[in-house]
């Protein structure tokens, strides 16, 4: 059975409060992932440290990632969250969605950057790409393909063309292990994506964010 990485990347919604009571909810409607299912959630930031403790006490089947990570390694960078500090709750990083490159002007040399300052502290980057020729940086092993067109649109790319880009990434990344599919992923097309041969979970963004319907995304998997 391949992997799956069921990844709900929040973005800058839910305060802590609102993160613990999707847990809270979540909980009992998730069963046990088998051995090849990973549920990521990225909270914002302020949130991480909560949501890691809440997991913990409780037991539960699900790992962290963060939506963004700073280029530099720590110090006198007022306003930046370090990758150490990060790497103390978090496994994943989201690096290079296209709300970072576009409202945030992340370009490839940033990105690159990102990814090693990542790695060197231990994290797994998920990097996104909008198309199959976009720069992969050495040393990602996770990929998500996410079309600009399909983000947040209700309007997700086919399966047929998700599963072409999947695999020509694959071939032309050497790296890369895994790529998943984001843009408007439902509980109803999720498995339309997670059954084509090279696409191991899906990236998700609105339909991650009420803890009934990502259940029931989950559970279709
Ligand atoms: P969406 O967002 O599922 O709301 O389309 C996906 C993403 O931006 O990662």
């Amino acid at each position: 059975m391949k992997d799956l990485y069921i990844v709900a990347n929040w973005k800058a919604n839910k305060t802590a409060a609102e993160a613990i009571e999707w847990l809270r909810e979540i909980s009992p409607l998730t069963t046990l992932p088998a051995s090849n299912k990973k549920m990521i959630v990225c909270p914002s930031y302020l949130s991480v440290p909560t949501v890691s403790e809440f997991i913990k006490s409780n037991d539960l089947p699900i790992e962290i990632g963060v939506q963004n990570v700073s280029s530099f390694e720590g110090g006198a960078y007022t306003g930046e969250v370090s990758v150490h500090q990060v790497a103390e709750f978090a496994k994943y990083a989201i690096i290079g969605h296209s709300e970072r490159r576009n409202n945030f002007a992340e370009d490839d040399e940033v990105l690159t950057r990102k990814v090693s300052t990542a790695v060197r502290a231990g994290l797994l980057p998920i990097f996104c790409v909008q198309n199959e020729n976009a720069l992969v940086p050495p040393d990602v092993k996770i990929v998500a393909y996410e079309p600009v067109e399909a983000i947040g649109t209700g309007n997700p790319d086919t399966p047929e063309n998700a599963q072409r880009i999947a695999s020509t990434i694959k071939s032309k990344c050497k790296d890369v292990t895994h790529v998943l599919y984001g843009g408007s992923v439902t509980a109803d097309n999720v498995t339309s994506f997670t059954n084509q041969r090279d696409i191991s979970g899906v990236l998700v963004g609105g339909a991650s964010l009420n803890p009934t319907e990502f259940s029931s995304l989950i559970k279709q998997c």
